[in-house]
């Protein structure tokens, strides 16, 4: 029997070291929105720190920079504290294994997105052995994606509930000009 008074079990040695718990969430974030932030919030409440790579596509001419979209990032996710916003070109495998990221955490918004990020998944767990973390999106923003967050504010719809406020503010600021 186990008396209060017992010695609490075996304790890390001073010099054992820690092992750091990372996870990445990849995308384009052209630009970031609720359902993004939703996303990397839950992820950071898990790992110790959270890696939010941003692909650098040079086929595709984004709204925003990948700089800019970066900068958009690191305001919105600041107050979580374990977030690192980083760009990438390549594959994300070669990320993961620079930085000695065990684990990718994605959104599935529907049953539509699962064919191709179960694709993406074992093909990245084929390539490294990387695992894939799928988190259910929030219901509220199961709708949600950029390209519709850049079309409606391109005509002038309302998504400020879709965004932060930051983000709504540059998009209006970046729509505004010819
Ligand atoms: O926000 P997106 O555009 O849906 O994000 C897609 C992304 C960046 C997660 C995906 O295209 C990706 O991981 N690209 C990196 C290149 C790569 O590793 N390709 C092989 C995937 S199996």
């Amino acid at each position: 029997m186990t008396s209060p008074e017992a010695e609490p079990g075996p304790r890390r040695e001073e010099s054992e070291e820690v092992p750091v718990r990372r996870a990445v969430c990849p995308g384009s974030f052209d630009p970031i929105t609720n359902g993004h932030l939703d996303i990397i919030d839950r992820a950071s409440r898990l790992y110790d720190t959270v890696y939010v790579a941003v692909m650098i596509n040079k086929s595709k001419k984004g709204l925003f920079t990948v700089d800019e979209r970066i900068d958009l990032i690191r305001q919105v996710t600041e107050d979580l504290g374990n977030v690192r916003v980083e760009a990438f070109h390549g594959l994300l495998v070669d990320f993961c294994k620079d930085r000695e990221i065990p684990a990718i955490v994605k959104g599935l918004r529907a049953v539509s997105d699962f064919d191709y990020e179960l694709q993406m998944a074992q093909m990245n767990n084929g390539l490294s052995g990387v695992e894939t973390l799928f988190v259910p999106t929030n219901p509220t923003y199961s709708f949600l994606s950029s390209s519709l967050v850049k079309e409606v504010a391109a005509w002038g719809g309302d998504v400020s509930h879709l965004v932060p406020e930051t983000v709504n503010r540059a998009l209006a600021e970046r729509l505004s000009k010819p």
